[in-house]
C-alpha cells in the first residue's frame, strides 16, 4: 500500500446530501467496547442505521450497550472474540440466523502491547492473529452475507500509515506484497517469515518496519489481504478499504493523540457510509485535513 501519489482529497465528501442508508442498513463494528470502534458504533447508530456492537468481553460489552442507551441510542450486541476462529463461527451463525443480510462490516479491532516508544515483539504471535487474521477470518466467514445491492456492500478496515508499504525496508519482501499477481499465500509467507525472524531473535536485521513492527507487520498485512479483496470483488457491489484514524487518543496510545475517537470516528463512518456513485474499492484512507486516498 503505497502512500505517496496522493489522489483527490475526501475532505470536501460530506453526509448531507448522500443518505443512501435506512434503518436497515446493517453494520457491524469490532472492538466496539470502546475508543474509535465505539465511537463508530454511536455515530453509525446516531446517523440511524441498524448496528451491532462486538466486543470480546461480555461485561464490558454490556457496559457500552447501556452507556449508548443512556444516550438514546439502541444498539445489538454480541460477544466477539476476533482472535478466536471459535467466536467467529458462533457470532457469524449468530448473525445469519438474525439479520441473514451485512452492509457494513467496519474491523476495528486489534491490539498493540507497547508503549509509544517502545519496541517489543514479545507479542507479536498475539498482535498478528488478533489485527490480521482476526479481520481476514471474520471476512471470510461473513462474506456470503454481504447484500451487494445497488447500494454496495463495504468493508472497512481500520489499519495504520504504520502499516504502509513504504514502512517495509526489505525490498524482496516489499516486491511479494506489491506484486500485482499478489495471493492469499504471499501474503501467510510473510507472515509466517516475520513469526520465525521473532522466534530465532533475526527480526530486527530484516528490513521489517521500524516502529511497533508486530504492529506494523500485522497492518502490512491486512492492507495487503485489502488490496487482493478489492481486486477479486471489483464490480461485485463489494468496496473494500483501508482507513488510518491517525494518531488519536485512545487505550492503545496511552491516551495521547492529536485528536479524539469521536473525531477519528466521525470521518471513519463518513467514509463507510460514502455513497454508492462515489464509493471507491481499493483505497487507503489516511489523516483528516486533508483526508488523502491512495491506492491499496
Ligand atoms: N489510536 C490510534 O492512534 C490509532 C492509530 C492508527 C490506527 N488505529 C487503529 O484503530 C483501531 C481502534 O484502536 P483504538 O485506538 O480505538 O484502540 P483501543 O481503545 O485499545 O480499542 C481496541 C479495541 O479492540 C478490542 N479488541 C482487542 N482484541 C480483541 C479481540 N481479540 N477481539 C475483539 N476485540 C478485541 C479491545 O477490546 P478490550 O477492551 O477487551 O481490550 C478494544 O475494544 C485499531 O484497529 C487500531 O489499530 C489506532
Amino acid at each position: 500500500m503505497e502512500s505517496k501519489e496522493p489522489e483527490p482529497s475526501f475532505s470536501s465528501l460530506s453526509l448531507s446530501s448522500t443518505r443512501w442508508w435506512s434503518e436497515d442498513t446493517v453494520a457491524i463494528v469490532t472492538g466496539a467496547n470502546k475508543g474509535i470502534g465505539f465511537a463508530m458504533v454511536k455515530r453509525l447508530a446516531e446517523l440511524g442505521l441498524t448496528v451491532i456492537l462486538t466486543a470480546r468481553d461480555t461485561t464490558r460489552g454490556h457496559k457500552a450497550v447501556e452507556s449508548l442507551e443512556g444516550l438514546g441510542l439502541h444498539v445489538h450486541f454480541f460477544c466477539l472474540d476476533v482472535s478466536d476462529p471459535a467466536s467467529i463461527k458462533t457470532f457469524a451463525a449468530w448473525f445469519g440466523q438474525k439479520f441473514g443480510a451485512l452492509d457494513i462490516l467496519v474491523n476495528n479491532a486489534a491490539v498493540s502491547f507497547n508503549d509509544i516508544n517502545e519496541n517489543s515483539v514479545e507479542h507479536a504471535e498475539a498482535v498478528i492473529k488478533t489485527n490480521f487474521y482476526g479481520a481476514k477470518l471474520l471476512i471470510e466467514a461473513l462474506l456470503p452475507m454481504f447484500r451487494r445491492s445497488a447500494s454496495v456492500s463495504r468493508i472497512l478496515n481500520i489499519s495504520s500509515r504504520l502499516g504502509s508499504i513504504n514502512k517495509v525496508r526489505n525490498p524482496k519482501i516489499k516486491q511479494i506484497l506489491q506484486n500485482d499477481k499478489l495471493s492469499e499465500e504471499h501474503i501467510d509467507g510473510v507472515v509466517s517469515m516475520f513469526l520465525e525472524n521473532v522466534k530465532s531473535g533475526t527480526w530486527m536485521n530484516q528490513g521489517w518496519p521500524e516502529i511497533w513492527t508486530d504492529y506494523a507487520v500485522s497492518k502490512v498485512a491486512l492492507n495487503a489481504y485489502s488490496r487482493l479483496l478489492a481486486k477479486r470483488y471489483e464490480g461485485c457491489g463489494l468496496s473494500v478499504n483501508c482507513f488510518c484514524p491517525g494518531f488519536t487518543q485512545t487505550s492503545m496510545t496511552r491516551g495521547k493523540g492529536t485528536h479524539t475517537a469521536d473525531d477519528a470516528a466521525g470521518v471513519g463512518a463518513m467514509l463507510a457510509l460514502i455513497s454508492p456513485e462515489e464509493l471507491p474499492s481499493g483505497k487507503f484512507f489516511v489523516g483528516f485535513n486533508p483526508i488523502i486516498n491512495s491506492k491499496l
